[in-house]
């Protein structure tokens, strides 16, 4: 007998907070001061709404029909439609990309634990700009730090999934969702009362037309995927814990909602304790760690409210984390004789194994290059411009195209009107889209 979420809240809350993660509090704002404010979000909350939404849809209807972890999930819904086993290897695809997305993911959670301890102990507080570079630089530069605050993260991790779908998954959740909710408003009320909130809000959201490149579009486009947690079946899997009866329509709504409101309030808070002092916006991936303890170290209150702002993160990345590795455990705990807890430490072992490569591509290893990328950008690439649209793609074809139009209709349980909405959006518009994104990558696009 397979575990299930005690009711649909615990499913939203869990896949909202496998949803929420760095992608909304480091990578998006990041990616927003880089790529010019507003015409950037602007394309992200289309892609959200138009392509994400009914991809999140999908993978859930996926995962709650098959019942099964993604690997043998597929492979029984091609069945069922009488279509190739082959599409099982979705499955086998999402296990690796969720193994190597943890192996970095871990690694910057890492810095985040320990960016905990650094803005508790007050150490912000009257730094200079290029005291917060060097003590970043200082850090990333000492593999052992670094792999202290991996091997903490990944223990979080494994410690949670290795309880279980309901007292580990489910409880952790319950817990860290709401208070990631609470730390987050007393933030913004934080900057309301000492940031430029006004300058921010312009910065994101007045719109500029002319900063909408193609390269813009691609990047917001690549970062629905991620952020949404979509293509590599964390969310097919979570689906799979779901209840018959619920809607997967209206959790879908609550996640992705639940998913962008946090990733633009986090944005709005940052920007405005940024341009408060008068920061800059575009510092790229050192922007939570460079530019933001500068800024917390001149204002009010810096110390506790930077600390706030840290736990934040790190809970918002041990939900995710949790959700990368589930699909392996499932798959290993349905297919072999493992106790979840061993099945866990394998594959926790196994990532942390990786994550050690990963961090050192920041020091001892930082020479080590494939295509140009040294070990933490190729991982991260590899999976989030490649391994998520792929399989995202690969699902969605399947959806409208292998399984029986009648199964998907009875899972989804939509009116006629929507149902068809859903169905050219999986058909057509999300498949070119992502296919555009492919072609960008090889630099087909003439236009970039
Ligand atoms: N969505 C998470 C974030 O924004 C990361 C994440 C968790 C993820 N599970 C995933 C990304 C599955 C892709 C696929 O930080």
């Amino acid at each position: 007998m397979r575990s299930h979420w005690t009711n649909r809240w615990a499913f939203i809350m869990a896949t909202a907070g496998s949803a929420v993660g760095l992608g909304n509090i480091w990578k998006f704002p990041y990616m927003t001061g880089t790529n010019g404010g507003s015409a950037f979000v602007l394309v992200y909350l289309l892609c959200v709404a138009l392509i994400g939404l009914p991809l999140m849809m999908t993978e859930i209807m996926l995962g709650r029909r098959a019942q099964r972890n993604p690997v043998d999930g597929m492979a029984h819904l091609a069945t069922e439609a009488g279509g190739t086993r082959w599409w099982r290897g979705v499955g086998y695809m999402g296990i690796a990309a969720g193994i190597l997305i943890l192996s970095f993911y871990s690694v910057v959670a890492g810095w985040v634990l320990h960016y905990v301890l650094r803005a508790a102990s007050g150490d912000f507080s009257g730094m200079t700009a290029t005291q917060a570079k060097d003590q970043f630089s200082n850090f990333v530069a000492n593999p052992l730090a670094l792999l202290l605050w991996h091997s903490v993260f990944m223990f979080l991790t494994m410690f949670v999934v290795a309880r279980g779908v309901t007292s580990g998954l489910e409880r952790a959740n319950k817990i860290m969702m709401p208070s990631l909710v609470v730390i987050l408003l007393i933030l913004l009320g934080y900057s309301l009362a000492v940031g430029d909130v006004g300058r921010s809000i312009e910065f994101m959201f007045r719109p500029d037309f002319s900063k909408i490149t193609p390269a813009a579009i691609l990047s917001a486009m690549g970062h629905s995927f991620f952020t949404l947690s979509l293509g590599m079946g964390a969310v097919m899997v979570y689906g799979s814990y779901l209840q018959r009866h619920a809607s997967i329509a209206r959790a879908a709504f609550y996640v992705v909602l639940a998913d962008t409101a946090i990733a633009l309030v986090a944005g709005i808070t940052i920007f405005a304790i940024v341009f408060a002092n008068q920061l800059e916006p575009a510092a790229g991936p050192g922007l939570l760690f460079q530019t933001l303890p500068i800024a917390f170290g001149r204002m009010p209150g810096g110390t506790v409210f930077a600390t706030l702002f840290f736990v934040l993160v790190g809970f918002a990345a041990w939900t995710s984390s949790i959700s990368l590795v589930e699909p392996a455990v499932s798959w290993l705990i349905e297919n072999t004789a493992l106790t979840r807890a061993r099945a866990a430490l394998l594959v926790g072992g196994l990532i942390w194994l990786i994550g050690i490569a990963v961090l050192l591509s920041f020091n001892e290893w930082s020479e080590v290059k494939l295509f140009g990328l040294n070990i933490f950008d190729l991982f991260d690439k590899l999976t989030t411009n490649i391994l998520l649209p792929l399989g995202g793609l690969l699902m969605a074809l399947f959806a409208v195209w292998v399984m029986h139009a009648a199964h998907a209709q009875e899972e989804l349980a939509l009116n006629d009107r929507h149902y068809r909405r859903w169905l050219f959006v999986t058909r057509f518009v999300a498949p070119s889209a992502i296919v555009l994104v492919f072609l960008n990558l090889i630099g087909w696009l003439p236009f970039i």
